[in-house]
């Protein structure tokens, strides 16, 4: 069969398939809830259970799985074989919620954007099809199950990582370390800096950032910072900002990167990082009304007892100009809990801008506004972070330790990230001369970066 046809008779499938989720999924509502027992009418996976995954898990479960900040998931969703293989554990990881993935409490659902709150019609169906012994069901007429794969496949195209292996799209412009960095056995935390080269020509003149994205070697990277691109850390995506929003790229030979590794260390433990970071630029004639900042609150002072299992630190910040909050990013280590970002407007109102009930240290996400929230002059950021010392926290590394603000990852920190933007429009046309101070503050902001990096090199942490 020649490419084009198989092309043609992929769509075609995909169309069918589609056409038949949807009166599955029509069925599914309209029997309501299932008893399990009822093998009959028990769900199946593709006139079922696919549609779920496909709304709620496949843009990280798929082939060529798409590394969410330095790690990646398991097992592709989109075959009967593989997700049959998963059923007990799929059943499990809804039921405790840790799939999908995602920290905001539901009392937030419809203000950030990409948030993955499963509907609980859906998660009743794929654990009563698992309860059912996770049935095939018939095969969607003329597709062969991996037919039906590859169709699901082409679908994602432009949403997830696509045929160009970055969630972004093809970048205008990628950089990546001038070799792999090998990081060795005995390495437990480590952090290096690295600049990645701007192959020659490639850069010539500063641009406006619209999309950035890191790509780690590895789950071994703790996090990455840049101040270009922001943070990458664990399960967290890459950054896209709102039309108008933007970050400027002065003309650079390299980006530098600050890599945080951590490994369990020993032999054979080593590991080899090539990280790579891609970039998308405004066109000429876009306008930038927003010209992206961020500002890490944080405190560092905190003493956290040995044992203790929800100790409080607490922190505030005011706002001195009429400000656009686009994103919210909580940062902890491993006692990590809970966190929240309030808000106290000047009339005095409280509003709860962020409750993250049970924090992970392996999905720190972004919380990014669906609509950047005005934050009037005078109002003032209250942060508070919560941290479990205690031997009941799983991953408390040793809860006989009195735990202070650190580097490393058995250190704490109390970090609220926020980005953000005065809230009067720039006007800036893209392709007309950047206004000079603005170049001057993105150049000045990298040296000082680049200043205090070598100041803690010099100071011999590794
Ligand atoms: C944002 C990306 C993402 C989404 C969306 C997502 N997952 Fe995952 N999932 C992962 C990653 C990454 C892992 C591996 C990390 C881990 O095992 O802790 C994982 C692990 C799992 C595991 C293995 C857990 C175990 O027991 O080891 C199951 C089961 C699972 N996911 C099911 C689902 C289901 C079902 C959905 C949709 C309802 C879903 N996931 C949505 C990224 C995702």
């Amino acid at each position: 069969m020649s490419v084009e046809k198989i092309r043609a008779t992929t769509v075609l499938h995909l169309f069918w398939i589609l056409a038949f989720a949807g009166v599955a999924t029509a069925q599914t509502s309209s029997r309501g809830l299932l008893a399990s027992s009822e093998a009959e009418t028990a769900p199946s996976f593709y006139a079922d259970v696919l549609p779920v995954f496909q709304n709620n898990c496949v843009d990280c479960h798929r082939p060529n799985a798409p590394d969410v900040g330095g790690i990646t998931a398991p097992m592709s969703l989109l075959t009967y074989a593989e997700a049959y293989r998963w059923a007990p554990r799929i059943k499990r990881a809804l039921e405790s919620g840790y799939m999908p993935p995602w920290g905001a409490h539901v009392q937030h659902k419809g203000t950030f954007k990409d948030e993955r709150y499963i509907d609980d019609a859906d998660k009743e169906t794929v654990i009563a099809w698992v309860d059912a012994g996770a049935p095939e069901g018939e095969t969607p007429e003329g597709a062969s199950p991996s037919e039906s794969t590859t169709l699901l496949e082409d679908s994602k195209e432009g949403s997830g990582r696509g045929l160009t292996g970055w969630w972004i799209g093809e970048p205008d412009l990628v950089v990546e370390f001038e070799q792999p960095v090998h990081v060795p056995d005995s390495v437990q935390d480590w952090q290096p800096t690295f600049n990645m080269p701007v192959p020659d020509g490639a850069h010539t003149e500063a641009k406006w950032i619209s999309k950035a994205e890191l790509r780690p070697g590895g789950p071994w990277v703790h996090h990455i910072v840049s101040s270009h691109m922001g943070v990458g850390v664990p399960g967290r995506g890459p950054f896209t900002y709102p039309e108008g929003w933007g970050v400027l790229l002065p003309e650079d030979p390299y980006i530098t990167t600050n890599m945080h590794y951590h490994k369990t260390p020993g032999p054979g433990s080593a590991v080899e990082d090539l990280t790579r970071a891609g970039f998308l630029f405004y066109e000429p004639g876009d306008v930038i009304d927003y010209v992206v900042d961020t500002d890490l609150n944080f405190t560092t002072r905190f003493v956290i007892p040995a044992g203790d299992p929800n100790y409080e630190v607490k922190h505030q910040r005011p706002f001195e100009e009429d400000t656009y909050l686009l994103s919210l990013g909580p940062h902890m280590h491993l006692r990590g809990k809970a966190m929240r970002y309030e808000l106290e407007y000047p009339d005095g109102k409280m509003e709860t801008l962020l409750w993250v009930p049970d924090y992970d240290f392996n999905w720190q996400f972004l919380y990014e506004y669906e609509e950047p929230l005005f934050v009037p002059a005078g109002s003032r950021l209250h942060m508070t972070w919560w941290f479990d010392n205690s031997e009941g926290n799983p991953n408390n590394p040793d809860p006989t330790a009195e735990v202070v603000y650190g580097a490393e990852t058995t250190d704490e920190m109390a970090n609220a990230r926020i980005y953000f933007a005065p809230a009067s429009p720039r006007g800036i046309v893209v392709g007309e001369k950047i206004p000079e101070e603005l170049l001057r503050a993105a150049e000045a902001r990298e040296a000082q970066r680049r200043r205090r990096i070598s100041a803690q090199m010099g100071r011999g942490r590794m």
